[in-house]
Formats: structure tokens, sequence, C-alpha cells
């Protein structure tokens, strides 16, 4: 069956039987008391995504109190910062079966085609909601810009302490302040400090970030992933985009844990993953630098399409593909949006600062 089908029905879930989460300490989203509408595009391209490390103090601010505000919000709330990373959770972590007759298959936005619209959607309403909290509709998501230089480690803004709203405890403390390996994945050398250019080793661990990155975009399906089918489900339908600094930087700044873990995450399967937070999909969204780092993910994809010449999938089963997501956290009521409609940006209402795409470090250093 079509991927189409299968999204649809996921939207069916979401509103019609709703979600039985297997574990109970997870809030769920809750059942929609109104009907579905169909998402508009904005008329207007007011948000500007600007990187993490460059915002002034202002923007800092800003970004903090919003995040804050989202975080003392009910979890019955589906834009609560505990219903946002439970949604990421309900979509990867076992619990939506592909199809009623494969309940044994799982049912997964990663992997495939579905990864950057889906991540695309997801972000966008999290930036809207947030932005509504500070009762600012012009605050743009900023990106944590790991593919420039200044930008290869761990922002300073969601470090200091557990008084930061924008502070998780279950980071890697090893990796926190070295450079940020955009090839973690395949390349396990000792972490190099975020020392500056004067230090050698610093240099090349830099130098080897600008040469991975976007490595393999291509075309579409091996930049964006292969298209999702029932009877073809793997990880090998990672694109470029998911596989290479999108997955290396989950891991990296995520707290592992290998066997031996205290306070790991118990999955929908019941299993405890003891990579916290970042390092395991299921709980990646509940690290506030879960968005920043998307948001980045999602800069590329902008880039790649904007910029690089690529060309997203014609399939009318990817273009017509649909999920629902809450809209507006005063009064949430669900959207259909469908892949089409956030192909470009300017339709959700939100570029990229123009400024950080200009010089792009690594558009030369390809290998
Ligand atoms: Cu849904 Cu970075 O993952």
């Amino acid at each position: 069956s079509s991927v189409a089908n299968a999204a649809e029905e996921v939207a069916g879930e979401m509103t019609d039987t709703l979600i039985e989460c297997m574990d109970p300490t997870i809030p769920c989203p809750p059942t929609p008391k109104t009907p579905i509408v169909d998402f508009t595009p904005e008329s207007t391209v007011k948000r500007i995504r600007r990187p993490v490390h460059l915002l002034e103090r202002e923007y800092q601010e800003k970004y903090k109190e919003a995040v804050a505000k989202m975080k003392v919000l009910p979890a019955s709330n589906p834009l609560s910062f505990t219903a946002q990373a439970a949604i990421h959770q309900a979509y990867c972590d076992h619990h939506y079966h592909y199809d009623p007759d494969k309940k044994n298959v799982d049912f997964d936005v990663h992997n495939s085609w579905l990864f950057a619209p889906w991540h695309r959607m997801y972000i966008y309403f999290y930036e809207k909601a947030l932005g509504q909290l500070i009762g600012d509709d012009t605050f743009g998501l900023p990106f944590w810009n790991w593919d420039t230089p200044a930008g290869m480690v761990v922002p300073a803004l969601f470090k200091d302490s557990f008084a930061n709203p924008l502070y998780d405890s279950n980071r890697n403390p090893d990796h926190l302040d070295m450079v940020a390996n955009l090839n973690f994945l395949n390349d396990k050398s000792t972490p190099v400090a975020f020392n500056g250019p004067h230090d050698k080793a610093y240099q090349e661990a830099i130098y080897k970030n600008l040469a991975t990155q976007m490595r393999g975009a291509g075309c579409a399906r091996s930049f964006l992933g292969e298209k999702l089918c029932t009877d073809n489900i793997s990880r090998q339908g990672q694109g470029s985009l998911e596989s290479m600094a999108h997955t290396a930087l989950h891991v990296w700044v995520g707290r592992g844990g290998g066997t031996s873990c205290t306070g790991g995450v118990v999955d929908f399967q019941g299993k405890t993953q003891c990579a916290n937070d970042m390092g395991f999909l299921g709980s990646a969204g509940r690290d506030p630098l879960f968005y920043s780092h998307h948001a980045n993910v999602d800069r590329m994809w902008h880039i790649w399409a904007t910029k690089l010449g690529g060309e997203g999938f014609k399939d009318p089963e990817w273009l017509d593909a649909s999920f629902v997501f809450y809209d507006d956290v005063d009064n949430p009521h669900p959207v259909r949006i469908k892949f089409r409609d956030v192909i470009d940006t300017k339709n959700l209402g939100y570029t990229y600062d123009a400024e950080a795409d200009k010089d792009l470090p690594w558009k030369d250093c390809q290998l």
C-alpha cells in the first residue's frame, strides 16, 4: 500500500481510536474535540530562523522564556513541551503500526522519505506555539548552526545550569565543550577541545566536519530517503540528510550508557534504552536542543532545494501524504497538512537567515 494511505491511517489513528500508550508515564496527545481542518498556507514570511550562536541577548531571553512557558503547560495540552516530546516518541518508538494487517510492523517517520517533511511540519507547529506563548508571531526557531566552524559545539545558550529552560542534564558531559563530530558514527576518534584556530587538532576536526557535511547529498532518493512501502521497511531507506550529521549529533549529544546505565528510558517495548534524551529517538524530543538541531537539519533541506539544485520527489504518493498536527497553543485543534504544503518554507511563513547562508563554509570542501 502507499505511503499516503499509511499516513492517512496514522492520522486516523491519531484522531479516532487514539493512542493507548504502552508506557503509562508518557502523556499522549489527547483526542481532539474539534474536527480536523486542512492547513492553509501562510500569506507572508514573518519568521526568520537564525543561528543560535549569533543571537543577541534579547533574542536568547525570548527563546528561553518561550520554552519555559511551554514547559509549564499541562501535559494534556498537545503543545506542551511534555506532549511535544511524546508526539515524537509516538512516531518512532514502536507505537503506531504500518497497517492494520501488519501489526508487527512499526510505523516510523524515520528511515525513509517521510523524514524531512514530517520533521519540517513538526518543528513548524512547535515554533508557532513558542511564538504564541511569548506574544511574538515573528519568533523564528533558532538553529544549531553545526555546519559552520563557530557553531560546531553544543551552543552555550543550551548549557549553563538547571535554571536554564534550554538545559538538559541528559547530555554526554564528555562532549559538551568539544568540537561536535559530524561524522561520529563512522569516526570515533578522541574528542577535540573547541579551542580555536591556533590549535592544530581543532583545525583538523573542523576540516573533517566540513568535508563530511552534505556528503552524498545528490538526488532526492539519496538525500531525502527512499520511498516507504509496506514491503520495504528497513533502515536502508535513510537519505544522507538523516544518516549523516543528523544522526551523528543525536548520538554525540545524548548521554551514552552501555548496559549498566541508571535512569535510562523505557521504550514502548518495555526495554531500557541507556542512551538518554538526544541519544535515543524515543526520548530525543525531551531535550530542547533537539528542536534547534532539527531546525538546522531542515535548513540543509532548504539549502539543498534552493541553492544546490536539489529537486524533491514528484510522486503523488509523497506529495499527497499528510499528517495531523495540533495548532494554536491556547485552543489546540488538529490540522491536516500535506507534504506538498511544506516543500516551500514560504508556505509556512518562515525562512532562514540569508546572512548565515551566504558563504557556506563547506561548499568547496566536498571531497
Ligand atoms: Cu525524529 Cu532527529 O529525529
